[in-house]
């Protein structure tokens, strides 16, 4: 099922209560594949494709904050400036014990890829999005981008979409991939992170 940004701004004021726990939950997903990493950097950066209100994010900073990061730089780029506009108030008043810094960005993934030559981002994270995006000018563009040595990459997508089997045949030689409920989850499984 494609969403439009419509659908997400008249939806955003009740997002949280919708879709909140659901998100969280899929975020653990990621942070379980994640529990075994060395960190050995202090730093990092986060990029985030369809952050909405970013609902889960603060869970996934807290998570690093507890594996001796202790600065992050985190991008959400969303199309919706009502669920932007949320993602800006929820992360203004949430206190980290770290560094954090954030740069919200109202834009179409597909704008935003072709405004950046280059992803350097330690941790690039989509948490059902991708299904919603136009395909033809994202995933390829975007799986020239990434460094699957260096990034971590965690991508899950709706997989009662009707683009699931388009994602799929990408993602599948690419990256690591388990079934969910709803949404299939595709990442890379890092496990040295010293680089
Ligand atoms: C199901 S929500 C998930 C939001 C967030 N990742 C979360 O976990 O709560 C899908 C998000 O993708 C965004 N989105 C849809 N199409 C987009 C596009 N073409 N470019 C950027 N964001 C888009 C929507 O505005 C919405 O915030």
């Amino acid at each position: 099922m494609e969403l439009s940004d419509d659908y997400y701004n008249s939806i955003s004021l009740g997002y949280d209560e919708l879709y909140g726990e659901e998100q969280i939950q899929k975020l653990d997903f990621f942070l379980n594949k994640l529990s075994d990493l060395k960190y050995k950097k202090s730093s990092l950066k986060i990029l985030d494709f369809g952050c909405g209100s970013c609902v889960a994010i603060p869970y996934l900073i807290d998570f690093l904050s507890k594996k001796s990061i202790t600065k992050i730089e985190y991008v959400g780029v969303d199309n919706s400036k009502s669920l932007i506009e949320l993602a800006k108030q929820r992360l203004e008043n949430v206190i980290f014990e770290i560094d954090f810094s954030y740069k919200l960005e109202l834009m179409d993934a597909v704008e935003f890829l072709n405004k950046n030559k280059t992803l350097n981002y330690d941790i690039i994270i989509s948490l059902t999005a991708i299904q919603n995006f136009d395909l033809e000018n994202f995933i390829e563009d975007f799986l020239n981008k990434i460094n699957l040595k260096k990034q971590i990459i965690l991508l899950s997508i709706l997989n009662r979409s009707q683009t699931i089997d388009y994602i799929r045949n990408f993602f599948i030689d690419v990256f690591e991939m388990d079934s969910g409920i709803k949404d299939d989850y595709f990442y890379n499984c890092i496990t040295d992170w010293s680089q």
